[in-house]
């Protein structure tokens, strides 16, 4: 008898610490289609002229772009092979949500050492412009590095008030005020292998 108590117990206590565990956890149903994949195409397509545009200065020398893994990766990689400019690929490693899921936390970043920036011709991509502290923070430490020039490329900027008045020089798309996923972009590392971008729902 005792010990049926006791193993009732148990089952009722593990099964309650999984759900709690897994309760507040976000699923792919959680979120809606925001923008898809076609529409990305076309509008990197359209970025990367714009980008060889203004730097057809660069046309032999090309330009160094540093990437912000790991939400980066995506718009990197297809940004890149879109230009009509060389460029050479560098990265470091930035996370203020990790495990938090979609609360923003403190500012980690690693990588910053082995950067060899001076007199290069910089263009600092991260997936999205939330309060602007990831990127204005690594701008600040790249310029120590003395490049020839330093601009800032987001796949998102998020239409906010925010502290800082300084945005980034480029974006993709303007987005709302709202948590997204896909394309790079992450939720407790989950779903940056999404071809698409999708939001969460109300
Ligand atoms: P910021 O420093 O507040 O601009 O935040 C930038 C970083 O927070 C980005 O590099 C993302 O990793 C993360 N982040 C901000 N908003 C979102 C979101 O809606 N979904 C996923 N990650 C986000
Ligand atoms: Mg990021």
């Amino acid at each position: 008898m005792k010990v049926r108590v006791i193993m009732g117990f148990f089952i009722f206590f593990h099964a309650t610490s999984l759900s709690m565990k897994t309760g507040h956890d976000l699923s792919i149903n959680d979120f809606k289609l925001l923008i898809p994949k076609k529409e990305i195409k076309e509008r990197t397509k359209q970025m990367a002229s714009k980008v060889s545009q203004d730097y057809s200065n660069q046309r032999i020398q090309g330009i160094t772009i540093v990437m912000v893994m790991k939400g980066a990766l995506h718009v990197v990689s297809d940004l890149s092979r879109a230009l009509d400019i060389p460029s050479t690929l560098d990265f470091v490693q930035a996370s203020s949500y990790g495990q938090n899921g979609t609360v923003s936390g403190q500012l980690s970043v690693m990588g910053l050492e082995r950067l060899e920036l001076a007199g290069k011709h910089v263009l600092l991509v991260d997936d999205i412009f939330d309060t602007g502290k990831t990127i204005g923070a690594l701008k600040q430490e790249l310029l120590k590095k003395n490049p020839a020039s330093l601009k800032t490329l987001v796949l998102l900027l998020k239409d906010k008030p925010r502290e800082t008045k300084e945005l980034p020089d480029y974006h993709l798309f303007l987005i709302k005020n709202q948590f997204v996923i896909g394309y790079g972009l992450d939720y407790k590392e989950k779903f940056r292998d999404l071809p698409d971008i999708w939001v969460k729902k109300d």
